[in-house]
């Protein structure tokens, strides 16, 4: 499991910044100016400070830029890093100076010298999140991370627990994300899942005899070509009574082959991420948890592989789900709404939950829809859509709403079932959502996140290196903070 590093924020102390060890981060407030700590490092590095204020590179840099200064005579720091970042920058320009830090941050940690900026706390966040390395499968590990001091104004204000929280969430969920298939079974993804309990939140496995028992054919049926056992885990944080909880679904298929409508080779190892929904609803759980969230949020994820095999589901069959409702499998590779749809409706009949959010890297058509950039956003409820677009914008995570309509509910009629499991070519995404709106019930207000082109990139982004990123855990957590957690008490 990768952990943030250790974080605290503290008065600011001139004496330390000589004996420090690691880097020093100095954040530079205003062009042109030395605040009493940057005078300090440039006493002790005979002027080095002043000379790097007055360069050419410094005086170009855009808020959030770094210009280093390594092995500084009069410190034992191993370098300097001078970061431009304004005393009122915004909170984007203030992560992003943070993760050009993270991405730098070594075993003998990093002190900042924040002086009069104001979003330490964004600082902070970016720090962590971008100081993030997956290395659970190689067998040389990265450095483990140093502590990460940062030296502000008002150390007090900063609420390091929930700093922390997020970013262990995050973690959590991109660990799961980057595992590979033969690690991150059905099984293993459980057993990981029953290690929240540590932090407190209820934790039950759904094996499949229940899952039949209940009725979940399309879960099922997705299940059935591989060797490791079809899950249901339910994951219950209550920190808000008896209310009911908003919920949470994610599409977990550790690894998705297409079944016997066979994916094509290349590319096929990039579906180990297509359980990227239930690794981010793990990861809201575990934030929600780890700062105590005063909300009822119940996470649901259907933990399948969807794989060929002589059992395995074929073209052309026909599946009852637990609504009741049967569907003809078309295409064995339009998995996920087979998986979402039976855990939706166990989610709503045994919750009544206020209001009901899936994730899930649900098609390839969103990533041609709106590349890499944003999240597909699918609802029936203008007033809930609003909040969680407004918590995505709140934390930079791209989100944009798409359509729903009955044109496009009209793609999925079947000769044989009471629908299709596809809607064909044109608008799959839509589709694929209006296939899930059918198993929402009139009075829930529902979100759908179709994940596929944000949940791990080729490239790193702002805040993550390579692979998983971790999209959506930021946006939940907020949402949850802002519009379902009791203020009293
Ligand atoms: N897991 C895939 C979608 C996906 C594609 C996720 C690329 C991440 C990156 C999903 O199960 C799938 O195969 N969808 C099909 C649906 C089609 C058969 C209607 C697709 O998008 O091609
Ligand atoms: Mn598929
Ligand atoms: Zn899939």
């Amino acid at each position: 499991m990768t952990t943030p590093a250790d974080l605290s924020f503290l008065a600011t102390d001139l004496d330390s910044i000589a004996t420090a060890k690691g880097r020093v981060a100095l954040l530079v407030p205003e062009q042109g100016k030395m605040d009493s700590a940057a005078r300090r490092l440039n006493r002790l590095t005979k002027g080095a400070i002043a000379r790097l204020l007055d360069s050419d590179a410094f005086t170009a840099a855009k808020p959030g830029d770094v210009t280093t200064l390594a092995w500084p005579t009069g410190l034992e720091a191993e370098a300097i890093d001078v970061v431009y970042l304004p005393r009122t920058a915004p909170q984007e320009a203030a992560r992003k100076a943070g993760a050009a830090l993270g991405a730098k941050l070594g075993e003998a940690g990093l002190l900042v010298l924040a002086g009069p900026v104001k979003r330490v706390s964004d600082v902070a966040l970016g720090i962590l999140l971008k100081a993030y390395g997956y290395d659970a499968q190689k067998t040389r590990k990265c450095d483990p991370l140093g502590p990460v001091r940062i030296m502000c104004k008002t150390p007090a204000e900063v609420d390091t627990a929930a700093l922390t929280a997020r970013a262990a969430g995050i973690f959590f969920t991109r660990d799961l994300v980057n595992e590979p298939a033969n690690v991150l079974t059905t099984t293993e993804f459980a057993a990981r899942l029953e290690a929240l309990r540590a932090t407190g939140l209820e934790v039950e496995v759904l094996e499949e005899e229940q899952l039949a028992a209940l009725g979940m054919g399309a879960l099922l049926a997705v299940g059935q070509g591989s060797d490791s056992p079809s899950k249901v885990v339910v994951m219950q944080w209550k920190g808000a009574g008896d209310a009911a909880p908003l919920a949470l679904i994610g599409k977990g298929v550790v690894f998705d082959t297409g079944g016997i409508s066979l994916k094509p080779a290349g590319g096929m190892e990039d579906m180990t991420m297509d359980m990227g929904g239930a690794g981010t609803v793990a990861g809201v759980m575990k934030t929600l948890a780890l700062r105590k969230a005063k909300a009822n949020v119940v996470g649901l994820v259907g933990l399948v592989e969807n794989m060929p095999s002589g059992n395995a589901t074929r073209p052309g069959d026909v599946v009852t789900s637990m609504k009741g409702d049967t569907v003809e499998v078309i295409n064995t590779d339009a998995e996920g709404r087979l998986v979402l749809c039976d855990v939706m409706w166990y989610a709503q009949e045994r919750f009544k939950p206020v209001g009901m959010v899936d994730l899930a890297t649900l098609t390839g058509a969103i990533i041609i829809g709106l590349g890499h950039e944003n999240a597909g956003v699918f609802s029936n409820d203008d007033g809930f859509c609003g909040q969680f677009l407004d918590a995505a914008k709140a934390e930079g995570e791209g989100a944009w709403r798409m359509p729903l309509g009955q044109a496009y509910d009209d793609q999925l009629k079947s000769r044989v079932a009471d629908m299709k499991n596809v809607g064909g070519r044109p608008a799959g995404s839509i589709t694929a959502a209006q296939y899930l709106k059918r198993f929402v019930k009139d009075e829930t207000p529902w979100i759908h996140l179709d994940i596929a082109g944000v949940a791990s990139l080729k490239t790193p982004s702002t805040l993550a290196p390579k692979g998983a990123t971790g999209w959506g855990v930021l946006a939940l957590d907020r949402l949850v903070a802002d519009g379902f957690e009791t203020t009293d008490g």
